[in-house]
């Protein structure tokens, strides 16, 4: 009798072990660790003896001797969705899409399929015809191509894809999905794995794009190991914060096109409608300036938008000071307060310091920095910016004011949406306007002089 070989895994990253435990010795997560059947087929190993090199029809040939065929991808008539994606969807690729729950995947990826003007097949295993004609009839847009199928076996969606050939397929999710080839649980790394693989090789085959929404954990990272984000031509997160309204589509990874593109989203009441001036949302709107506010001429992939950054400095009623963000990464705001401390001689340590980005938006980009510290200073000061001026800068450890990428985009950007003043590094490339004045700083005692 063969021995059935089996292994144990943790559902949470992916590591191995021989025999089952309760917590994973590599994330710490308690009951992650579940069996699962490896069952090697002896005949199936590489064996040189055996080797059918003859029979193979494909081999090794010089790069200069691979013809590309024209380029040709599937518009989805979606303006952000198209430029994430580099221009539209390859055919035969596969796309995942990682992001919280509620935070909109379903809604995107619904939306696509009614704005296409192609078949969809869009397979559901977490709701029924019933939810997504609900959530259909809030989106406006409608596709009589567009076919609701709720399965979870892979084999039965190959089979009506083969009798449908659709142009594009949809998964929800990917999670949800079983292969009958293994005997794993629904959901586990083997079948997760297994299923992809299948639908790789579906996809290859047939042409037919695919693109799957992917539940994550709770890193943030899309769960399952690391390993479906290396099986996946391309890797998409959703991100936002659930009680604001914006929403960014990021590319984590893309085979066809560049990582640096993101698309914003805002939702309402009829799915997510396309941003297509973010500046113009992202700048708060009240008449009078108050002070704790600064703008910044940000960018964010290879888009430049100028968003506000608002500040919130006082006494602090308790012994330890409290630092909160929402939006910008809180180890940043510590090095940059560590720096007005030491540099300029603020003393912030008895304060309570509070940083918002408006609109909900979490933005990753260092040239931010300069209007951080402007908005804390005049915070903490009580005096306005005035309402027309902007920053784009990084501030270094040792207080200087260092250059940041696209600065000839950031400030015709700023110069587009009638700014008067922005406030970059003296490092930068010279750039010459007429319509808006160009400050160049080198540390951050000369913002302190200019600002104030
Ligand atoms: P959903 O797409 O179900 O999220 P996910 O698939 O990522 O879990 O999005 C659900 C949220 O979106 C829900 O809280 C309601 C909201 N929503 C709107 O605000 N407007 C809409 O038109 C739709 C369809 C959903
Ligand atoms: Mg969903």
């Amino acid at each position: 009798m063969t021995k059935i070989k089996s292994t144990f895994h943790c559902q949470e990253c992916g590591a191995e072990y021989a025999k089952w435990q309760g917590q994973c010795n590599k994330c710490n997560t308690w009951n992650s660790i579940s069996e699962e059947i490896k069952d090697v087929k002896k005949d199936k190993l590489w064996d040189h003896t055996k080797s059918d090199l003859n029979n193979s029809n494909s081999k090794p040939k010089s790069i200069d001797d691979i013809k590309i065929k024209d380029e040709f991808r599937i518009e989805t008539n979606d303006n952000e969705f198209n430029r994430v994606l580099g221009g539209g969807i390859v055919p035969g690729s596969i796309t995942l899409l990682g992001g919280e729950p509620g935070i909109g995947k379903s809604t995107l990826f619904l939306q696509i399929s009614l704005k296409i003007n192609h078949r969809v097949l869009y397979v559901s295993g977490e709701e029924s015809d019933n939810q997504i004609k609900i959530r259909a009839n809030r989106i406006k847009y409608s596709n009589k191509e567009c076919l609701i199928y709720s399965e979870n076996k892979v084999e039965n969606i190959f089979s009506q894809a083969e009798k449908i050939k659709p142009n594009l397929i949809i998964i929800d999710s990917i999670q949800t999905l079983v292969t009958s080839t293994i005997d794993s649980m629904q959901g586990s790394i083997t079948q997760l794995k297994t299923c992809t693989a299948e639908l790789i090789n579906f996809g290859k085959r047939t042409s037919i794009p695919i693109m799957l929404i992917g539940h994550i954990n709770k890193d943030g990272n899309i769960a399952g190991p690391k390993v479906l984000e290396h099986m996946v031509d391309t890797v998409l997160q959703f991100e936002g914060d659930r009680n604001h309204l914006y929403r960014i589509l990021r590319v984590k990874k893309n085979r066809f096109g560049s990582t640096n593109e993101i698309g914003i989203y805002e939702m309402v009441s009829e799915g997510l409608k396309e941003i297509i001036n973010p500046s113009e949302i992202l700048i708060g709107n009240s008449d009078q300036k108050l002070s704790g506010t600064a703008i910044c001429a940000s960018v964010e992939g290879s888009r430049p938008f100028l968003i506000e950054v608002q500040a919130l400095v006082s006494t602090a009623v308790y012994g330890t000071p409290q630092r909160s963000t929402t939006g910008i990464n809180s180890k940043r705001l510590n090095m940059l307060l560590a720096v007005l401390e030491k540099r300029a001689g603020f003393h912030l340590s008895s304060k309570d310091i509070f940083l918002n980005i408006t609109g909900g938006l979490k933005v990753e980009d260092t040239g931010n920095d300069l209007a951080i510290i402007a908005a804390i200073l005049s915070s903490n000061s009580d005096f306005n910016i005035p309402e027309d001026y902007c920053f784009a800068a990084e501030v270094g450890l040792s207080g200087e004011i260092r250059p940041v990428s696209r600065i000839d985009q950031r400030i015709k950007e700023a110069e587009k949406l009638g700014f008067s003043k922005i406030f970059v590094s003296k490092y930068c490339d010279t750039i010459s306007s007429k319509k808006i004045d160009i400050v160049y700083l080198t540390r951050i005692e000369d913002l302190i002089d200019n600002i104030s």
